[in-house]
């Protein structure tokens, strides 16, 4: 009892020893950080989800004095699902955390309740309403697992129908969208691992899923078209106008959504997916990756057998482009594999629509040509699991073990009879070749039928944190890497 009294009092005297108006400075960063890191699991108004209510006057770990505070939020629980916070946060934020923290403890959360530029949707209305959206996304994130040391958070949400992902050199990352028709542009200005603005770039574009950047300009794919938005970090906020680099692909919407990239050549590669579920159109434009020159002059054939990918990349030291394809449908449960791909040269063919999966003879098509005249996978990904976009890892803020290593975003089955995917899976490599593939980041899909995310793209930030977008939810998940 006196241990806590002096330990209190010690919290007290150092709190009122700030002058009140710093004092109240420092709440409300405090106030920022926690909305941002923090109430996912403990409640925008502290009043706990996942994580303990931190205004109930229960207190697991020493009075909630700064000093206690600060340690805590440090060093975290280990194996009770408290992170530890340094030194993802400086000193400087987790004291700023722990008056926050104290204030709210004192005062049972009153003072502490959130302001509208901290947390928009508990700015309004009684207790109950407000703590709803709050607590679905903390269950969405609770409900994630990841390797040991990783933590997963919201970058960005009320990104409806978020799809592939694009990080300019200034760090904005612009994203596009299916149904939604638009793209975004997602700004985290105060470096504070938090999107604040999620801004519309354009709107009104028929399934722009594909965005990239070259030469300070950011591409766009819709079904039929490519655009191009000049000086982008520069114009985004301003509703700029955009010019038509390429109008002439085929319209069919049925595998016709494009993903787009810039390959390390400086060329932009896109595929034109085949229009059925299999069939025979290789004497036409479908069921290859193409590429071209920025101005979409040189249109021209790069790889040709794919059903339809919507994820490509390049490793970062051979320079080879690696792709996925999503495998037909309507032949049974567990087969075919969908594939992950590598393409180190123009003119290779991957089999469609003769052979699925590397192994597996199309019943129409495969009659006259076998699975060994193509190129085979260099994983498969399971059957169904509809994987989209993909990612080695560059950055260095995840272990060793993860550079250059790729993470892919598996959009989940549709039409399985037991539901398979609805995750980000880590494919080792060594040497450049896959070793294994495993589960990365699981709990997209819940007790094998709730669905609360759908994987799609993966792209990697210059702090080397990692971001997957989700369509499903419309939101932007970032992934960080905290201890051992
Ligand atoms: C992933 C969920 C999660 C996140 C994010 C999280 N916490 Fe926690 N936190 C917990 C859990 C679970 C506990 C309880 C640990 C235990 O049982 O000992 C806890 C405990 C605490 C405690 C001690 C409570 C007590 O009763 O002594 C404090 C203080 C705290 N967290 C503050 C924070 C702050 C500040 C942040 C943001 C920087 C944060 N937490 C982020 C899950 C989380």
């Amino acid at each position: 009892m006196n241990k806590f009294l002096t330990l209190r009092l010690a919290g007290l005297l150092c709190l009122s020893a700030l002058a009140p108006l710093a004092a109240h400075a420092a709440v409300n960063a405090g106030e920022k950080l926690y909305q941002a890191h923090c109430a996912a699991c403990h409640g925008v108004q502290l009043q706990g989800a996942t994580g303990p209510s931190l205004i109930d006057q229960v207190w697991l770990h020493g009075a909630p004095t700064k000093a206690n505070l600060i340690t805590v939020i440090s060093k975290g629980v280990a194996d009770k699902g408290m992170p530890p916070w340094s030194p993802t946060l400086s000193a400087a934020q987790i004291a700023q955390l722990a008056d926050y923290v104290a204030q709210g403890a004192r005062t049972g959360g009153k003072a502490a309740a959130p302001t509208a530029s901290a947390a928009s949707a508990a700015s309004t209305a009684t207790a109950a309403p407000k703590a709803a959206p709050a607590d679905k996304t903390a269950a969405i994130l609770g409900g994630l697992k990841l390797p040991k040391g990783f933590r997963i958070a919201v970058y960005a949400d009320k990104v409806e129908t978020a799809r592939s992902m694009a990080v300019s050199d200034s760090g904005i990352v612009y994203v596009g969208s299916r149904k939604a028709g638009k793209v975004y542009a997602l700004v985290d200005a105060d470096k504070d691992g938090v999107a604040e603005k999620v801004v519309t770039v354009a709107a009104g574009l028929q399934n722009p899923i594909g965005v990239t950047l070259l030469n300070g300009a950011l591409y766009v794919a819709e079904i039929s078209r490519i655009i191009r938005f000049d000086n982008i970090d520069a114009s985004y906020a301003a509703q700029p106008a955009y010019k038509v680099v390429k109008a002439d692909l085929p319209k069919e919407t049925w595998h016709g959504e494009k993903f787009i990239k810039t390959g390390p050549d400086g060329k932009i590669y896109v595929p034109i997916g085949a229009p059925c579920n299999t069939c025979n159109k290789e004497d036409q434009p479908y069921s290859k990756i193409w590429r071209m020159n920025a101005d979409g002059s040189n249109f021209e054939e790069y790889a040709r057998g794919i059903r339809n990918t919507v994820g490509f990349t390049w490793h970062p030291q051979t320079r080879e482009m690696w792709f996925t394809d999503n495998g037909p449908d309507m032949m049974g449960d567990n087969a075919p594999s969908c594939e992950l791909n590598v393409a180190p040269k123009a003119g290779l063919h991957f089999g469609f629509p003769y052979c699925h999966g590397g192994v597996l003879p199309d019943p129409e098509f495969g009659k006259t040509q076998a699975c060994e005249q193509f190129v085979a996978p260099v994983a498969k990904l399971g059957p169904h699991v509809a994987p989209l976009g993909l990612g080695f890892y560059t950055g260095t803020q995840f272990p060793q073990q993860y550079r250059n290593n790729l993470f892919i975003a598996e959009h989940g089955s549709w039409n399985r009879d037991n539901k398979i995917g609805y995750k980000v899976s880590l494919v080792t490599l060594y040497n450049s070749k896959v070793v294994s593939t495993t589960t990365f980041i699981d709990g997209f899909l819940r007790d094998g039928d709730e669905v609360v995310g759908r994987p799609v793209d993966i792209a990697v930030l210059a702090d080397g944190s990692m971001l997957v977008s989700d369509d499903h939810g419309g939101r932007i998940f970032r992934v960080t890497y905290a201890g051992k």
